[in-house]
């Protein structure tokens, strides 16, 4: 079995906040990334997929081909985008990194499904020191 990693990046906004919750216990739990008035992240996505060498062309993945496709299903959603109210697969849930990579693993999985290929990892960098992985469970 081969692993392909693809970079791929999107800056956005967001904001981590529960209403039911005081300024103060939002500010607490959520630090800067509960500020009302939004703020935004760069952040880096590495879409990690698994398969068989195709014997022609000694690739698991045409990686342009993936490149395409995360960009179709994912980045042009995102990018610039306010994640709390513009991204449809995020509507509804905390916009925290943990849901962003569940979010983009569902986008993705059926697509990548039908290369022939599978989806192995979903893994985000919100800043230069935090990131998180997802494997599908
Ligand atoms: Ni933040």
């Amino acid at each position: 079995m081969i692993y392909v990693t693809r970079r791929e990046r999107f800056c956005a906004a967001h904001r981590l906040v529960r209403d039911e919750w005081s300024e103060e216990k939002n500010d607490e739990v959520f630090g800067k990334c509960s500020n009302p008035n939004w703020h935004g992240h760069n952040y880096v996505l590495f879409v990690t997929v698994k398969g068989n060498q195709n014997p022609e062309t000694g690739f698991i993945v045409n990686i342009k081909h993936l490149s395409k496709i995360i960009k179709e299903k994912v980045i042009t959603k995102l990018d610039h985008k306010n994640i709390n109210l513009e991204v449809d697969f995020m509507q509804g849930k905390m916009a925290s990194t943990e849901n962003i990579v569940i979010g983009i693993w569902e986008e993705l999985e059926p697509v990548i499904n039908a290369l022939g290929i599978q989806l192995h990892c979903i893994k985000v960098q919100e800043t230069e020191n935090n990131f998180v992985e997802y494997y599908g469970n």
